[in-house]
């Protein structure tokens, strides 16, 4: 096929991650259009190229399955990245202990990092292609692993990542069954320097923070890199495994 039919799709195209994804698919020219979509669609990326930009609020389910029917018509997605999320904003706070939680915020977090991008896989991932390699990758954390959770807290964004991962993982199976080359991933991106980890960066270890440039690049290369038994787990920045 050639590059100008394929697709690529970037849900949360404003945020620090999703705006860099954007233009590293668009620099590498890999995709004839890659479909910027976010809650502020209007000129946040340099118009013309292959750059697309259109609505969604991963919120609203109606919203996303507009933007799959625009999606639908331009051609056949190879690569879905789900890259919004939420750890803190003016009401929600990473909680330190569970004497803080509170049900709006919990319920938040999970509408957000869990509920929204596993609607987007519902409305999204009957676009894959039946046929070729394709991705669908939703931007997790580590600190979403069970496994490896040995500091606590933060816990409605830790739980959210979490329920975010078991779908992924859900979702993989169910996909292997119909489409034999398709992969589901989740994806840690490291620490990126990004409005999410601003308030967090202060004790970071020097050389541990990445720039949104550089995390997209390695993202990529990740995804690139994925094989059929990766589909289903979360893979971090380096191409590791994170424990479920
Ligand atoms: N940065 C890090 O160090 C780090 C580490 C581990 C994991 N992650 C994960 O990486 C992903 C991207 O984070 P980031 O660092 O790029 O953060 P960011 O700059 O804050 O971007 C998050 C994006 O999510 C979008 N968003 C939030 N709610 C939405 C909704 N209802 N509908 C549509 N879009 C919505 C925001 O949209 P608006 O622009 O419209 O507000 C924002 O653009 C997140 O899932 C995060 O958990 C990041």
């Amino acid at each position: 096929m050639s590059a100008s039919a394929t697709l690529a799709v970037v849900v949360g195209a404003r945020g620090g991650i999703g705006a860099a994804l954007v233009q590293a698919l668009a620099t590498a020219g890999r995709y004839g259009t890659v479909l910027a979509l976010s809650r502020r669609p209007e000129g946040g990326h340099p118009s013309g190229g292959a750059i697309v930009e259109a609505y969604v609020d991963v919120t609203d389910e109606d919203s996303i399955a507009t933007a799959a029917a625009l999606t639908a018509s331009r051609g056949e997605p190879r690569l879905v990245i789900v890259a919004t999320g939420i750890l803190h904003d003016a009401t929600l706070r990473p909680e330190r202990s569970y004497r803080a939680l509170d049900a709006g915020s919990l319920a938040r977090a999970y509408a957000i990092n869990a509920i929204g991008p596993a609607l987007v896989a519902k409305h999204f991932l009957p676009l894959l292609p039946l046929q070729g390699r394709s991705v669908f990758a939703a931007l997790s954390a580590r600190v979403g692993s069970i496994g490896d959770n040995r500091l606590g807290g933060w816990h409605a964004y830790r739980s959210s990542k979490a329920a975010l991962n078991m779908m992924l993982a859900n979702f993989a199976i169910e996909l292997a069954r119909q489409r034999s080359e398709a992969l589901c991933l989740g994806l840690h991106p490291g620490t990126v320097d990004t409005a999410l980890s601003r308030p967090f960066q202060a004790n970071l270890p020097r050389g541990q923070l990445h720039s949104s440039a550089q995390c997209a690049q390695q993202l990529l290369a990740v995804m690139d890199g994925a094989t059929d038994a990766d589909s289903g787990h979360v893979l971090a920045w380096d191409g590791s495994r994170v424990p479920p």
